[in-house]
């Protein structure tokens, strides 16, 4: 062990960090960006307000962005106010403020793999422990294995996420209600997807009035085309929100953040046909992979999980030697893409042709 690693919290040593590759490819599907840049006009609107901050950067940020706050509300709806609203940067600064304020030593968060990989690295981080209760057959979550497993670990916190990642699956409201009756802790739901979903008035948003200890996770990196500029929010119990004042750092959101994304809420309605063209792609995909004989769920997301493949590492390198690099997410079988441009997604499924075409042998036989 080197002097530093000896240094390191006993927990983290050993570890390795979030790091999905970043190669650099003509087709980027990976990563469940946006696929689309930002267009000129909502570019234009972002600039303005950006300039507007640059000569009162000698002055820190609003420490409580009552302002973006108060728009992110209004973008939700359902009645929200500012109070109900956080924001900080991106939706894993969220999640994480949540296990500082919550979770932390001694504590448990309760979660359901294969989901977002970064939850029990937030715990890891938070010195929270995260319990896997796993899913049912074919990745499926169901109100009584939520009971039970919250019955089973008592946690603190509990993580569900929908649409979920990997999978693309929406979450029944029953379950997130039976979540939130089981639990004496605070239920999030991690909605970065909400937006593609299906049934887009299917939010766990429904479900907060008389709930206090629900909590709706948002970000907007994959709607709003805005990962480069990291803002994620949440929705919640004004008095939930008010006790993440607690860990948050002084000025944690910039003010070039909390104008660049003013610009882009401006602009929801503009952005949304991008969404419905990526939905239009996902839905895309998921035809045409069935037309092949692979076996997909249907997608709530800007994403899609790939089934049938008998060596799914194998499949993932040779697409990617067709140019297009996907997602390898360590399911056996399985494989992740993100749904890109008309153009990406076409070269995306004909370099699945071309290697079912090539290399047979790496695909389940009754596929
Ligand atoms: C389910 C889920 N939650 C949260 C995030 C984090 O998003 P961000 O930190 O960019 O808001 C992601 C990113 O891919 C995600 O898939």
């Amino acid at each position: 062990m080197s002097e530093i690693e000896d240094l390191l919290r006993a927990d983290l040593r050993g570890k390795t960090p979030y790091g999905a590759p970043q190669l650099d490819v003509p087709v980027q599907l990976n990563t469940n960006e946006n696929a689309y840049a930002i267009p000129e006009d909502v570019a234009a609107v972002v600039e303005r307000h950006l300039s507007q901050e640059i000569r009162g950067l000698n002055r820190y940020p609003d420490r409580d962005a009552l302002a973006l706050r108060g728009e992110l509300a209004a973008y939700l709806g359902h009645g929200l106010t500012t109070e109900h609203v956080w924001a900080a940067n991106g939706s894993n600064e969220i999640l994480q403020q949540l296990l500082q304020a919550f979770g932390g030593p001694g504590r448990t968060v309760l979660g359901f793999m294969p989901s977002y990989s970064m939850h029990p690295l937030l715990a890891r981080g938070t010195g929270t422990g995260f319990v896997d209760a796993g899913r049912g057959a074919g990745y499926t979550l169901d109100a009584d294995h939520v009971r039970s497993a919250i019955a089973e670990h008592d946690p603190d916190v509990v993580f569900l996420v929908s649409p979920n990642n990997p999978t693309g699956t929406a979450l029944e409201p029953e379950v997130i209600d039976a979540a939130h009756a089981a639990a004496r802790g605070l239920v999030v739901i991690d909605e970065a997807y909400a937006e593609f979903a299906r049934d887009p008035g299917a939010s766990a948003l429904n479900l907060l009035e008389g709930r206090r200890r629900l909590v709706v996770t948002r970000t907007m990196s994959k709607a709003f085309a805005f990962a480069g500029a990291r803002v994620g929010y949440l929705a919640a119990d004004p008095e939930l929100v008010e006790k993440l004042l607690l860990v948050r750092l002084p000025y944690h959101l910039s003010s070039l953040t909390q104008a660049a994304a003013r610009g882009a809420l401006a602009c929801a309605a503009r952005l949304q046909a991008e969404v419905d063209e990526l939905k239009h792609q996902r839905d895309r995909i998921v035809k045409n992979l069935r037309a092949k004989g692979l076996p997909v769920a249907d997608s709530d997301a800007n994403f899609v999980l790939i089934g049938g493949l008998r060596d799914a590492p194998a499949v993932w390198r040779a697409v990617l030697d067709e140019g297009v690099l996907i997602r390898d997410v360590g399911l056996p079988g399985r494989l992740r893409v993100t749904a890109g441009t008309e153009k990406e997604t076409t070269a995306f499924l004909d370099a699945v042709d071309t290697v079912m075409q090539q290399r047979p042998e790496l695909f389940e036989e009754n596929k």
